[in-house]
């Protein structure tokens, strides 16, 4: 097996894991907000844009014939690194899981750059239609989140005064 192709499989099982990851987040954050209907919306979409992420990537490793008795343990690996963003942040989370959440994107669009590459080299140029598809979709949500960012940090602060946690939230 070439070394690029072993790279390709052994990060497509990453990406899998990641997505996995993001999908439980994004679950428990879309859960939590309640007076961010904008931010809640969004993330609702990205949410089952997330699935439909997991579901391809996973049509492409059964294409590939790659064993996923690894992805367990490669999906451990992120969860512990994860799991602080999905918590639930002390008064802030809402400003806290827009801030996390920019941060995963940044890492997914990351992990799809690299992998559309390193599908390139090897020859598998679906594979890498599909990683650069899934990339501009983490690239749109990135970019929803930085425009947004602002008007988010106002509503909260608008909000920041109320007594009441779910207030802020
Ligand atoms: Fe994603």
């Amino acid at each position: 097996m070439s070394d690029a192709r072993k790279y390709v499989d052994q990060w497509l099982r990453d990406a899998h894991a990641m997505e996995k990851q993001a999908e439980s987040i994004l679950e428990g954050q879309v859960s939590r907000i309640k007076n961010y209907p904008e931010l809640a919306e969004r993330m609702q979409a990205h949410l089952e844009e997330t699935i439909s992420q997991r579901k391809r990537l996973e049509a492409c490793i059964e294409r590939r014939g790659i064993s996923t008795s690894g992805v367990k343990d490669v999906s451990a690996k992120f969860t512990a690194m994860m799991q602080n963003l999905g918590g639930v942040f002390a008064g802030d989370e809402v400003v806290k899981g827009v801030l996390a959440s920019y941060a995963f994107e940044a890492m997914e669009i990351a992990s799809y750059r690299i992998l559309a590459e390193a599908a390139m080299a090897e020859g598998d140029f679906e594979t890498a239609q599909l990683c650069k598809e899934i990339c501009q979709e983490e690239e749109a949500m990135a970019d929803w989140l930085k425009e947004h960012m602002p008007r988010i940090t106002t509503a909260f602060l608008g909000h920041a005064a109320s007594e009441n946690a779910d207030a802020k939230r």
